[in-house]
């Protein structure tokens, strides 16, 4: 790349070799003529080549030949930038834009020891790149010239002693497949280089949410420098309006992320006999999920015995269970990039009593009859409108109130019963494209949750006493397509005769 720099520098009077690449308006040379230059004498990734993360050569048994990260191919990734590219364009057409998409930092635990990276997933979504302390750039004025660069941090034999193999800049065009890379530390000068040619460029940068300190820092500085005078708007919403619905690779992980954690769930319940801790079938969960692939779990999973599940984020997981418990766990995995998010609900003994039934019946009676209602692509909103009315209603029918409820307030109660949303989208986040409203209806591509659930605890006089001190609930992942709700975690067993049995053949 750099002999790029210097061939157009030596044909351009500007002191800037990065302002020159980018957007040689200066120079004669057609932007489109120069793009592949950077990379043509770099091949992609060979045996014995080691990148910033695994490649089909280093990771044979994670990835494909052509896939830039397990499961998705390079391409992939270019016509997601393309198609947000498309989406900033054509805001305003007359305007020159530009888009800067930060990836997540190294984050420490204490004095030079670092928590598990984990990569912004907008970043990941356009860029398949896992490395920290990068940022991808996006310009043009229109989709159809748009240009790539991917700024990132320098080779450096110290650091990756210690870290591990960078891509560097060097082998990162024919790697992620962008038209330019950059050492990170040129960001500012590119930023304002680009300022000073456009003046009335459009910025497109997350100013209000910023993920990566030291690249907001940077992006504060452009801002102010540039006197007010760009215009700056969040590329987000665009880019979780790409994200919201998963194209057939992202279906596929998405499928596996749900059965690895179906299985490390159902592991869970066949593991469970009185006295087994919270914490003990946490760590079979996560060992299960492991097991089978998945690189992480998706979040701090809730294990809740007893009261304990009333306790709708409780993630303590310190607890001894107990004959006449239920547990309920919240869990789910991560598999290259996609996540799971699975609820379900069981007795410790292997058998329910009559109220843990009389409960869990209308839980999963209400979640079938949701799954059923998606099929009709309501929204989500009207999914939990759905949910609190017929709560209310079989909550009432089955004599759950200590007292009399009037039927107009039936819903209204039934909220405080199940106090949270029935429905949340899923993907890279565990709730995920969070800037779409639940209020659009659902469509072919998406995958969303339906778990709906009631939570009484011990103190709660609303309940008659046999059904005091139980949480509930029965969460599923479903790809929404145009034929019906498919059940991704349709593997993890939900009916009360397959718990029943799978519970008190514990193999602990
Ligand atoms: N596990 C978080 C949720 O179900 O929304
Ligand atoms: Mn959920
Ligand atoms: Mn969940």
């Amino acid at each position: 790349m750099f002999s790029l720099s210097s061939r157009v520098f030596s044909r351009c009077n500007i002191q800037s070799s990065i302002l020159c690449i980018v957007h040689c308006k200066h120079c004669t040379t057609s932007q489109k003529s120069r793009q592949p230059l950077q990379s043509d004498n770099l091949n992609s990734p060979q045996k014995n080549d080691f990148y910033g993360q695994p490649t089909p050569y280093t990771h044979p048994h994670l990835m494909k030949e052509g896939e830039l990260i397990p499961g998705i191919e390079l391409n992939e990734f270019k016509e997601r930038r393309n198609r947000l590219m498309h989406k900033v364009v054509s805001t305003t057409h007359n305007r020159y834009h530009l888009a800067v998409i930060p990836s997540a930092p190294k984050i420490y635990m204490t004095e030079k020891i670092p928590y598990v990276f984990r990569q912004n997933s907008d970043f990941l979504y356009l860029t398949g790149c896992m490395e920290p302390d990068s940022v991808l750039v996006l310009s043009g004025d229109s989709s159809e010239n748009f240009k790539s660069t991917i700024f990132l941090r320098k080779r450096d034999p110290h650091s990756e002693l210690w870290d591990g193999p960078r891509t560097g800049v060097e082998r990162a065009p024919t790697f992620f497949g962008v038209h330019q890379s950059l050492p990170i530390s040129e960001l500012k000068l590119f930023l304002m280089s680009h300022m000073k040619s456009y003046p009335g460029l459009v910025l497109w940068y997350d100013y209000l949410n910023a993920v990566n300190t030291e690249v907001h820092s940077v992006m504060t500085s452009v801002i102010d420098g540039a006197n007010g005078k760009q215009i700056w708007e969040s590329p987000r919403y665009f880019t979780h309006q790409l994200r919201l619905i998963k194209s057939p690779v992202e279906q596929r992980l998405m499928q596996e992320s749900c059965n690895i954690a179906s299985t490390a769930v159902s592991k869970a319940m066949a593991v469970t006999r009185p006295g087994i801790t919270e914490h003990q079938l946490f760590a079979t969960v996560d060992y299960e999920s492991r097991m089978k692939g998945a690189e992480i779990l998706a979040y701090p999973p809730v294990v809740a015995a007893g009261n304990n599940a009333t306790i709708i984020h409780y993630i303590n997981n310190t607890q001894q269970t107990q004959s006449g418990d239920m547990v309920l766990m919240d869990a789910g995995c991560e598999y290259h990039g996609y996540v799971s998010d699975i609820t379900r609900t069981w007795p410790v003994d292997g058998k329910f009593t009559d109220p843990q039934r009389v409960l869990y019946e209308i839980i999963l009676a209400l979640q079938l009859e949701l799954i059923q209602i998606s099929k009709n692509f309501p929204s989500l909103d009207d999914l939990f409108h759905f949910m609190c009315r017929s709560l209310g209603y079989k909550l009432d029918e089955a004599g759950v109130f200590s007292s009399n409820v009037p039927k107009d307030k039936l819903a209204q109660v039934a909220y405080e019963f199940c106090p949270h949303h029935v429905s949340h989208y899923l993907g890279m986040d565990v709730h995920d494209t969070a800037l779409i409203k639940r209020s659009i209806p659902i469509k072919h591509g998406m995958v969303i949750t339906i778990e709906p659930g009631v939570y009484i605890s011990k103190n709660n006089v609303l309940a008659r006493p046999e059904f005091r001190g139980m949480g509930i609930r029965i969460e599923d992942d479903i790809l929404v397509t145009d034929s019906g709700p498919v059940v991704l975690s349709a593997l993890c067993p939900k009916e009360i005769d397959e718990i029943e049995k799978i519970v008190s053949s514990s193999t602990y």
